[in-house]
């Protein structure tokens, strides 16, 4: 088979679409979502995103992120696709091995499947994309567990929380939609309380409305909640977290009710909460149910 590779370029992005479309039918990709994902990426760059054409049509395509974690450099292969008519001809392995010598320069010690946070598509492997199961596995990938994302329909429903509120309130702790002067202070308690989460929250400060609520007691945070803060048009839901010494008080329930009542309004009918997670606090609050299964692969990289 006789095909071309190179590095993306903004104009394919069209094209991509059109390759996930035919590729990924449990997903939908969009021109806008695949420009989050690859061009809105912080830590996008050149030789990381390569496209195979044959006689002009892209038959391949693989995007792969660097990033800086507590640990060191991790890699993440964050999509990947091949076009049905062309596979098992050995491109994605072609595409694929191109990255994972890019990721040997930079001395990367392991590979892991598209759960890139904070800027992800998916927080592991489908398994229901069987052909990737093989794939991967055959590339030496290992399973390392599992995860899902919930779902629940929005539409007719009541995320009301005023009586909690006013019960909350007794109790001293207040609860309000984050302002941009939050800003600072919100990143400085992320920072020591949840710190894998602040490219995240950072993300929810820049939408319009502000997409994170706060739970304050003596005008100390102590709890938040977010959305749309990943895979924007999606209806996705989160991160949220509150300190230990505040659980159990009904602080989380209202904070995640508010976020799924802004979502119900913006027009969402459906909100995702990926990578859970404590299940039994969303289906208790929220009622929602394990939409996909997924799961998670690493490569560890001979040193
Ligand atoms: C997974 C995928 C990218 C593989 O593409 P491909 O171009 O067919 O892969 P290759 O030809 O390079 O396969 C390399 C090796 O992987 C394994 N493999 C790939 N597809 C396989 C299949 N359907 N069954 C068994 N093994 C398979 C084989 O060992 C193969 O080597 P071999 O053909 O010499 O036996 C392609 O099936 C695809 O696009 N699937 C849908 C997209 C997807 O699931 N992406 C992941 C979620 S984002």
């Amino acid at each position: 088979m006789n095909y071309t590779i190179r590095e993306i370029k903004y104009s394919d992005l069209g094209d991509i679409t059109e390759l996930c479309g035919s590729s990924m039918p449990r997903d939908s990709l969009t021109n806008s979502l695949l420009c989050q994902k690859i061009f809105d990426d912080n830590d996008f760059s050149n030789g990381s995103t390569l496209l195979a054409f044959s006689s002009g049509k892209l038959i391949g395509f693989i995007m792969a992120v660097i990033r800086q974690r507590e640990n060191g450099k991790q890699g993440y292969i964050k999509l990947l696709a091949t076009h049905p008519q062309y596979r098992r001809n050995g491109l994605a392995r072609e595409l694929y091995t191109r990255i994972e010598n890019k990721f040997i320069e930079n001395q990367i010690k392991s590979i892991r499947l598209f759960e890139s946070w904070p800027n992800y598509y998916m927080p592991g492997l489908d398994p229901f994309y069987t052909e990737a199961i093989c794939f991967f596995e055959r590339m030496g990938y290992k399973k390392i567990g599992d995860t899902s994302n919930l779902s629940v329909e929005l539409s007719d429903k009541n995320f009301s929380t005023d009586s909690e509120e006013l019960e909350i309130k007794l109790g001293g702790i207040n609860i309000r939609r984050a302002v941009s002067g939050d800003f600072d202070s919100t990143l400085n308690w992320i920072d020591k309380n949840f710190n894998a989460w602040r490219g995240e929250v950072e993300a929810a400060f820049k939408n319009n409305p502000i997409s994170i609520h706060l739970a304050f007691r003596n005008n100390e945070i102590i709890a938040f909640s977010a959305y749309d803060t990943n895979n924007i048009g999606l209806g996705w839901f989160g991160p949220m977290g509150t300190t230990e010494a505040a659980r159990g008080k009904g602080v989380g329930g209202i904070l995640l009710k508010r976020c799924i009542a802004d979502m119900q309004e913006i027009g969402y009918n459906k909100a995702i909460i990926p990578w859970v997670g404590p299940i039994p606090f969303y289906m208790h609050y929220i009622n929602s149910k394990v939409d996909r299964i997924f799961w998670r692969y690493e490569k560890i990289l001979e040193s």
